[in-house]
């Protein structure tokens, strides 16, 4: 394998419409973070590119939410995602801003060289249009009833209940979130990119070339998606926050954010090489750049199909691997920051890292669990029991444990100095051990080339152990014991902990790109710097110098107790549980009804026309197979009426029969599911989305009229 000449390493870029959970950081910033101290130890030349993805309906929703603006939402939630992932030892080269002036500038420029190539198709279509605020309608603006499950608050892209895809189309009765309104469907030119056109290539860069180099997990997304058929996809919106669309005519339209956020890591390059003096186009432009996009899986498509085509049209270098992972469970379910089911970054830091002296340990703790359990080929789960015994049998236990002893025992047995080593007494345990020390170097250099982070780490951790393994056989501490009968024993001894220091110097260089706190931590303790870090030290055998003082053991980990997993257990269920009873409560998660969603003005008259009088229900039963709809008979003293109603999913039956309503009366007669409706009930809606009849607030005579 030839050495790349560069390497540029990219992360997903978080929305900044909220705290990241664990499972993003286990998926796209870890593995990263792990391959780029590595590259950065082999004094490879990287940069490692990150920053906030800060466009997309994601950032308005947050601020409806919140009751405030998109740019007040992404300028809350930049600094404390840039703030965790620091706390966790993410060590970007830079942390940029897509809402940034640079980035703007980069994304248009990009768009344009498309548009100007020819390379961008113009479409006019048919959109959902909300006429009370006069704008088109995001996908996830528009709320309806999922054609597969029934559920009446799927968004235009998904049905959360289900979790199918959706268009906007496929919705029954489609709403407006903004103003509650029906949508009405209104003409409108969008610029796509033609994926169709682009399809030998994708099969033949990703299918052939990158069959056996990429993990098969993303191959055989990719192969779905490709056999699947590509169409051209939309890569601009109607919607006002964005950036523009950089051509005359084109106001009110912004960027598709999966057209500008991966742009970002280009202008992210460029905001680093202002920085530090750089030029960022050899990163981007020259083909001996080795760029690596590390992801979740549910951002592949947009990595190794759009992204790449938009790469090769503007001329630049392709990525070479995009190691996406699988999704971390949680206690055996999805983790959802939106349902309280998650551990968030700025949580777990608050909790473990700030609340004691010499927290960072706790990071590399949660950086040792999330690469241990890392969902690298297939989904994998976190629970607090597999954190705690992590840490307790194999980073107390085994690591720090190797660790400790050869220090105490260094400090009794050795005067506190790395004791000679007399080749005249090597023996075969010796022997092994340097070899092992050796092989796992490699080994773990290999691994982490091909991006096998879990098995890397296991390798180094299995290093430790054979350490422990050594020192048992070795016993030093029985040899000192007769060390007046036998002053020889001394010698024996300096061999032993002499390979049992090179082999500390080692897991140092090897633990670094995993846990780097713990590396720093040991440096101290060896008192060197991090030059002993270069990873072509890694398999040599004298990196501390015979003669060299070094200091008093410390624990380089913790133990956890019992009553701190119950604690966390019990903190995550409460979590779900408020949020849920929120999520139940009229308020925040739907939009305030305001003055925007009133409809147009009408004069008295046309109000008069409608007739609207008392009723009572009389009789009510399902409509078959319409989950909505339920069949009612309504006393209106004059008549009993039969009126289809749509609030099946509000109502029982038997729970509504008696009930007086407010209906309107003279209403034309509509067939539903072939039974006659005869007139509309008059429902009120709360903010959770429940319906309540509209009535009198005491019972009065049926066919008494309102107004
Ligand atoms: O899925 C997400 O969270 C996106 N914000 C990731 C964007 S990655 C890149 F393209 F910028
Ligand atoms: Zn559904």
């Amino acid at each position: 394998m030839t050495t790349p000449k560069r390497y540029l390493i990219t992360s997903a870029l978080p929305y900044a419409n909220g705290l990241k959970h664990i499972g993003h950081l286990a998926g796209a910033y870890i593995p990263a973070d792990i391959y780029v101290r590595y590259l950065r130890a082999q004094k490879r030349d990287v940069v490692y590119v990150c920053g906030s993805d800060e466009h997309g309906t994601a950032i308005p929703i947050q601020a409806m939410k919140e009751g405030t603006t998109a740019q007040a939402i992404i300028d809350k939630y930049h600094p404390i995602i840039e703030q965790n992932f620091k706390d966790l030892g993410i060590s970007f080269d830079i942390y940029h801003r897509t809402s940034s002036p640079l980035h703007h500038e980069t994304a248009q420029e990009f768009f344009t060289v498309l548009n100007n190539n020819g390379d961008l198709e113009i479409k006019e279509t048919e959109q959902y249009f909300d006429e009370a605020t006069n704008t088109f309608l995001a996908d996830r603006f528009i709320k309806g009833t999922c054609p597969n499950c029934g559920y009446d608050s799927a968004y235009g892209d998904q049905c959360e209940r289900c979790g199918k895809s959706l268009s906007p189309d496929e919705l029954i009765n489609p709403v407006s979130t903004l103003s509650g309104n029906k949508p009405i469907k209104r003409s409108t030119k969008h610029w796509y990119l033609p994926l169709n056109k682009h399809e030998d290539f994708l099969r033949e860069w990703i299918l052939k070339e990158h069959k056996d180099d990429w993990r098969s997990t993303v191959v055989g997304q990719c192969k779905s998606w490709i056999d699947g058929g590509l169409q051209p996809r939309a890569v601009t919106r109607d919607l006002d926050w964005g950036i523009q669309v950089p051509v005359k005519g084109a106001d009110g339209k912004v960027l598709y954010v999966w057209f500008d956020a991966p742009i970002g890591y280009i202008s992210a390059t460029k905001q680093w090489a202002v920085n530090n003096d750089k030029d960022w186009k050899p990163y981007w432009n020259d083909k001996e750049t080795k760029l690596v996009h590390f992801i979740g899986k549910d951002n592949i498509v947009f990595h190794c199909i759009i992204f790449p085509v938009m790469l090769k049209l503007h001329g630049n270098v392709l990525p070479t691997n995009v190691p996406a992972n699988e999704f971390m469970n949680l206690e055996g379910d999805k983790m959802s920051t939106s349902r309280g089911w998650s551990i968030e970054m700025d949580e777990y830091i608050d909790d473990w890292i700030k609340k004691e002296n010499g927290g960072e340990s706790m990071a590399d703790v949660l950086r040792y669990y999330l690469t241990q359990i890392a969902p690298e080929t297939k989904d994998s789960e976190f629970t607090w029991k597999g954190f705690q015994d992590a840490n307790n049998s194999e980073l107390v236990s085994i690591f720090g444990n190797f660790v400790n002893r050869t220090f105490v025992l260094m400090h009794k047995l050795c005067n506190g100095k790395v004791p000679v080593f007399h080749n005249e007494l090597i023996d075969s345990n010796d022997k092994e051990l340097i070899e092992s020390i050796k092989h796992s170097s490699l080994s773990v250099e290999h691994l982490l080339e091909e991006y096998k982070f879990r098995d890397a780490l296991f390798e180094v951790i299995d290093l430790a152990r054979k350490g422990n393994q050594y020192m048992q056989k070795k016993e030093p501490w029985i040899l000192a014991k007769a060390l007046a009968e036998n002053p020889d024993n001394q010698k024996l001894i300096d061999n032993c902990l002499h390979i049992c220091l090179q082999l500390t110097a080692n897991l140092t260089i090897l633990i670094n790109p995993f846990l780097p706190f713990t590396a720093k931590k040991l440096l101290r303790l060896m008192k060197v710097t991090d030059k002993i870090l270069d990873w072509e030290n890694a398999g040599k055998l004298k990196l501390l110098s015979v003669g060299y003082n070094l200091r008093a053991p410390e624990l380089l980990f913790r133990k956890i107790e019992d009553e701190e997993i119950i604690f966390q257990l019990e903190k995550l269920k409460n979590k779900s549980q408020m949020q849920k009873a929120e999520s139940t409560t009229p308020n925040a998660e739907s939009p305030q009804p305001s003055a925007l969603s009133l409809k147009p003005e009408i004069v008295f008259d046309d109000f008069a026309k409608i007739d609207l009088r008392v009723g009572t229900i009389v009789a009510a039963e399902k409509v078959e197979k319409a989950d909505k709809l339920l069949k009612l008979s309504v006393d209106l003293g004059f008549e009993t009426r039969t009126i289809v109603s749509g609030i099946a999913l509000h109502f029982k039956p038997e729970d509504i029969v008696g009930k007086q309503v407010t209906v309107v009366v003279n209403l034309a007669p509509r067939k539903m599911r072939s039974i006659e409706s005869n007139g509309m009930i008059l429902m009120a809606e709360d903010k959770s989305g429940k319906l309540h009849f509209v009535n009198p607030d005491t019972k009065i005579d049926e066919g008494s009229s309102v107004s």
